[in-house]
């Protein structure tokens, strides 16, 4: 950094993705970060008051910066969208509209909802993706340039670059409303539908029925076009991986997730189709896919195999919806890693979505089981993590060959661990780990971390790790050795250079040493302790967290699967909170 550090506040309405990225990327710059979630104008100013930032960053807010703030401090907005464009639904039009450019402005906060002078900007190429796909991925990078941008300037007294510069000409977008959002299945392409429900995903959906129960949908992809050509648009012909396939006028669209008030105690929130419409779900016809498969033949899980005879590299990648694996997704992942580890190849790699690795546990299939005669949420929250487990164990048992995790998205809580099962975790340099469970209702967590997590850094380390509850940028996790390579490489490149390595990795001289030097590995760590030794404490303080009498948990996933909002910042980012001296002391 060429300028001083600065006192920075991150004031944001959840401390989501692209603030948690944010505040990585600041605080490896050197700059003092702390945190406030917009909960109302006293609280912003009592934040003020104790922290005195140079600068606030409002990365995600959804209301206007109160004037006795602005006023008497420079605050920058992140808007995602290009310059002159305004609006709370800048991406929801930009995919609505199939923009083929997109943008981040960074502006000052005054009166108005976007209207500030501009400190920086950066563009980027749309992709046909969901909106919460885009701003995970090309607007949190595009946003990241133009921050760090802004704050030079800011640094330098705005004498780098200039000023920032009025906005000559603006155009205000009100939201979307459902009503033009609304498929017309007798008449709408995929096309069409793709960018319908992809405008609103994730959130707020698009409102719509599904075997004639009126939901909101998402998690929509196209289909290949095959035996269904005889089908009329807008029917329901198949089902695969959760989702439901249903006919548009010249093809048909997967879709994965909806959210009906029915199947969810009378308040709605988002589960695979398969959950949600039980048995009219099942009872459409079943359309398995083999795992190696045409890239355009849509399903969660698939298989390629690449490199020479003898050394060959399986890449076994799971693509599910917002990282979360349900105990069916698990087991269905089991399935198929069983399966790669008995082909010929001496690495494997598993790789996680494209915008994220994994997120642990399926929360809102937690909640689904407390509405579910029979059953409950704790019962379901055993069988997801006792699916998770197995899952770990099977990697963690693979000792016939490397094996890999490579982290194209970011990853939390016991999806973090989940990739710690592997040899090697792999990451570019965007990737954001929450590598911990409490921030879920003091959650003790399972999948071997007791094993995986002192084995990387030590007692001390992951005692530290876990109880600082703060995200970490791949640069980081790799310098404590949480992680072992983080590629310099953007998003998009990442996953051809990592195979490209991984080729090379499983032609190299010594990799059969390597392959026995694992093993042997193993065999110790066994005989010191058994896994399944490790398993049992942690499932034993699952269990309390699950069934025993304080419900922390259960309020807590209750609360993010509502997306209740917080009543309070969280006093691990809030460190003003601890006092400046604290704070300084990082
Ligand atoms: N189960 C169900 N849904 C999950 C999930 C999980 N484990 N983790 C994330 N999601 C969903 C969120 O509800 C959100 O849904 P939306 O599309 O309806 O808005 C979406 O994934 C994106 O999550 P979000 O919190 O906005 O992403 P983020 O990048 O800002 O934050 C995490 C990432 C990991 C910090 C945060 O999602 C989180 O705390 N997840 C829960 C992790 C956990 O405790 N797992 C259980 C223990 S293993």
């Amino acid at each position: 950094m060429t300028h001083a550090p600065l006192r920075i506040l991150l004031l944001c309405h959840s401390f989501n993705s692209l603030s948690q990225r944010l505040f990585c990327e600041l605080r490896a710059l050197g700059h003092e970060v702390s945190v406030e979630l917009d909960i109302a104008d006293r609280v912003t100013e009592e934040a003020i008051e104790l922290f005195r930032p140079a600068l606030v960053i409002a990365p995600f807010l959804k209301r206007l910066i109160p004037a006795s703030v602005w006023q008497r401090q420079p605050c920058l907005i992140v808007h995602p969208g290009p310059v002159g464009d305004r609006g709370p639904a800048a991406l929801d039009w930009a995919v609505r509209e199939g923009h083929a450019d997109w943008g981040v402005t960074v502006l000052q906060a005054n009166e108005a909802f976007d209207a500030g002078p501009v400190w920086a900007h950066a563009g980027f190429a749309m992709r046909a993706a969901a909106k919460g796909s885009l701003y995970r991925c090309e607007v949190t990078a595009a946003a990241v340039d133009a921050v760090l941008r802004s704050v030079t300037q800011f640094a330098a007294g705005g004498t780098c670059g200039g000023r920032p510069e009025p906005q000559r000409a603006s155009i205000w977008r009100s939201p979307l409303r459902q009503a033009e959002r609304r498929i017309d299945w007798s008449g709408d392409t995929t096309a069409t539908v793709l960018a319908k429900i992809r405008s609103a995903d994730g959130q707020p959906g698009v409102h719509d029925e599904l075997f004639g129960q009126p939901c909101h949908l998402f998690d929509a992809h196209a289909a290949t076009s095959h035996a269904f050509a005889t089908s009329p648009p807008g029917a329901l012909i198949g089902r695969r991986d959760g989702a439901v396939l249903r006919r548009t006028t010249d093809g048909a669209v997967w879709i994965g997730h909806a959210s009906l008030a029915a199947a969810c105690g009378g308040k709605a929130f988002k589960l695979p189709c398969e959950l949600a419409f039980g048995a009219a779900f099942e009872a459409l016809p079943a359309l398995p896919v083999p795992l190696e498969r045409a890239s355009d033949e849509w399903g969660e899980i698939r298989y390629r195999e690449l490199g020479a005879p003898g050394a060959r590299v399986g890449c076994l990648s799971f693509e599910f919806y917002n990282g979360a694996m349900s105990t069916a997704q698990c087991h269905r992942l089991l399935t198929a890693w069983r399966d790669a580890t008995s082909r010929d190849t001496r690495v494997l790699m598993l790789l996680g979505g494209a915008d994220f690795f994994s997120n642990g546990i399926h929360l809102n299939c937690i909640e689904a089981a407390a509405h579910r005669e029979g059953d409950s949420a704790a019962d379901e929250s055993m069988r997801n993590i006792e699916a998770m487990d197995d899952l770990a164990e099977a990697v963690i048992r693979t000792t016939d060959r490397l094996t890999i995790a490579l982290l194209r998205g970011n990853a939390g809580a016991g999806g973090a661990f989940l990739a710690l099962a592997a040899d090697e975790v792999w990451a570019h340099r965007g990737v954001v780990l929450n590598p911990h469970y409490k921030n879920m209702g003091n959650l003790y967590g399972s999948e071997y971390w007791t094993y995986l997590l002192p084995r990387r850094l030590g007692a001390e380390g992951a005692v530290a790790l876990m109880a600082g509850r703060l995200p970490m940028g791949a640069p980081q996790a790799l310098s404590i050795g949480l992680i072992d390579r983080c590629m310099g490489v953007a998003a998009p490149d990442f996953e051809a250079l990592a195979i490209t390595e991984a080729i090379a990795l499983a032609a190299a001289h010594n990799i059969d040493d390597r392959i026995t030097a694992k093993g042997r590995r193993r065999a110790n760590d066994e005989e010191k302790r058994p896994l399944a030794d490790y398993r049992r404490l942690e499932l034993s303080r699952m269990h309390r967290n699950f069934y025993g009498f304080d419900p922390s948990f259960h309020i807590a996933r209750y609360h993010f699967v509502h997306k209740l909002p917080m009543a309070w910042t969280p006093r691990h980012l809030a460190r003003h909170r601890d006092g400046l001296k604290a704070a300084s002391a990082e």
